[in-house]
């Protein structure tokens, strides 16, 4: 039997997935990692602490599953998405990385748009310059770190950090350069316009290939530590939610995605570059060759829940805290919450608004609260699934993967709340499969990720809208819409205590 490995480098953990010919999960595990918020709006990580990660969860893998290493062909990646990391002429990480989530660099945006030009830029990178896209990080570095930055020759995306350790080959792949706002997405080659605007050179940017592209074999000493056959082919891998894309089967146009991880995220297949939404949802080319998406970001998303009960429950599971939202009614007995922890990205690009609880009663108990939580978490991506509607897309049928999509509680508020039927997976580990499947594409095993998906994509369960419950959710949809211009001035004058 031939195998391959799906490595998905998340935010919280990473996780790996052992697959077989037919899609079957032979084995998994996973390695957390810490998160580092020295100031309010940042978010670090040491990118060695994802490599040991991996190799030791690599290790654990290959020992649970009995596999023999011979019979392990390849691996492949999904990478956290914007995250820099920074490099020395020696390959060196110059600092932490800076990731997707930190929103420390509205000044370097401002400044990215004065320099390139803020049509030119979206022209030619499709997206507006937003804290969390990678190119802002680099200038943030630049203008405050100056004797870091002057030790950096090139960067690196999390995943392609961690691949160019396993294979002491540097590369990038499209659907993650698209994050960095470098890219000219439409005719994926890196742009000498925005290079040249913002002072970079082009040395400055790696070598890009497609996510399905064979970017070598693991270094001996890894795959020693690793317990792999230093033979193992090693494929690019994808963004997160490109390989989410891919996992849950979004390969053609009509299908959309829900991926509730920290970030949460509606994502819809464009099979060319032409439909332009002028920046109101993220244009990223997509794992498969030659496609695009579109997606909006909830920034916090199962990073709310897992907020709410490291501070309210701590000790307890999941399971534990969510006991009896079900039984709560839609609306949480009048309570709200919008899950603007560390700012927003779609529909409110803002890095200063942050979250609330509206119309706290004396008889919310800790489940309304949880159900609030969640119901949130879902109304906010309910903007983009609003937005992609309005764009004229059809929204019909949701295939929903992540966290999000492990509870049957969950899946039913999002048809209810996305008047949309939701589709569960089997395995709703939507951007490790993802991985896995690039893996199987690149070995050979299929002519296609469409005929790879046939096999690996199966589908679980259809939930549907109920009608009362749409009802009560298009009014508190609308009620929870109006949170953000409310809250939004209130915030503005509380943003000086937040590092206080
Ligand atoms: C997408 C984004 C997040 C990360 C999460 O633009 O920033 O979804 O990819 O890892």
């Amino acid at each position: 039997m031939s195998y391959v490995i799906g490595v998905d480098l998340g935010t919280s953990a990473v996780k790996v997935l052992l697959l077989d010919g037919s899609g079957k999960v032979a084995a998994e595990a996973s390695r957390d990692y810490p998160l580092f918020h020295e100031h309010s709006g940042w978010s670090e990580q040491r990118p060695d602490d994802w490599v040991n990660g991996t190799v030791e969860a690599l290790r654990e893998l290959a020992e649970r599953s009995g596999v023999s290493p011979d019979e392990i062909e390849g691996l492949s990646f999904s990478g956290q998405m914007h995250g820099l990391v920074l490099l020395d002429a020696a390959g060196n990480p110059v600092r932490n990385a800076i990731l997707w989530n930190d929103t420390r660099t509205t000044a370097e945006c401002r400044e990215i748009e004065s320099l390139v030009g803020k049509d030119r830029l979206l022209t030619i990178t499709r997206n507006p310059a937003l804290e969390g896209f990678t190119l802002p990080k680099i200038l943030w570095v630049r203008k405050h770190e100056p004797e870091v930055f002057a030790r950096a020759v090139s960067f690196l995306l999390p995943k392609d950090y961690l691949r160019y350790r396993l294979t002491g080959a540097l590369h990038m792949d499209y659907s993650d350069a698209a994050g960095t706002l470098l890219l000219d997405v439409a005719n994926k080659r890196w742009s000498s316009d925005v290079l040249e605007a913002v002072s970079l050179p082009a040395s400055f940017a790696p070598p890009l290939v497609e996510s399905q592209a064979l970017t070598g074999t693991l270094l001996p000493e890894r795959a020693a530590a690793a317990g792999l056959n230093a033979d193992t082919k090693v494929f690019a891998g994808g963004a997160d939610n490109a390989c989410g894309a891919i996992g849950s089967g979004i390969l053609q146009e009509g299908l959309t995605m829900c991926s509730i991880g920290t970030s949460g995220v509606i994502l819809s297949y464009e099979a060319t570059s032409g439909n332009d939404f002028r920046g109101k949802v993220h244009f990223f080319n997509h794992g498969k060759e030659n496609a695009f998406y579109a997606m909006g970001v909830t920034l916090a998303a199962g990073y709310s829940l897992s907020w709410f009960k490291q501070t309210f429950a701590k000790g307890e599971s999941f399971d534990e805290l969510l006991q009896g939202v079900g039984d709560v009614k839609p609306g949480a007995k009048g309570l709200l919450f919008t899950p603007y922890l560390v700012g927003e990205r779609t529909p409110h690009a803002d890095s200063v608004i942050r979250g609330s609880f509206i119309g706290i009663d004396g008889s919310h108990e800790r489940v309304h609260f949880a159900r609030a939580v969640m119901e949130g978490i879902t109304f906010s991506l309910n903007e983009s699934v609003d937005m992609f509607r309005q764009a004229g897309k059809t929204v019909d049928t949701i295939i929903s993967i992540g966290g999000g999509a492990s509870n049957p509680v969950w899946l039913q508020m999002q048809a209810d709340i996305f008047n949309a039927e939701v589709v569960s997976l089997e395995n709703e580990q939507g951007p490790g499969l993802g991985a896995a499947m690039l893996a199987a594409y690149g070995c050979g095993w299929f002519d296609s990720l469409e005929a790879c998906a046939e096999l690996f994509v199966k589908r679980a369960s259809v939930y549907k809208p109920d009608p009362a419950a749409v009802d009560a959710y298009g009014g508190l949809f609308r009620i929870y819409q109006d949170v953000y211009a409310s809250t939004r001035a209130l915030n503005e004058g509380l943003q000086a205590y937040r590092n206080s």
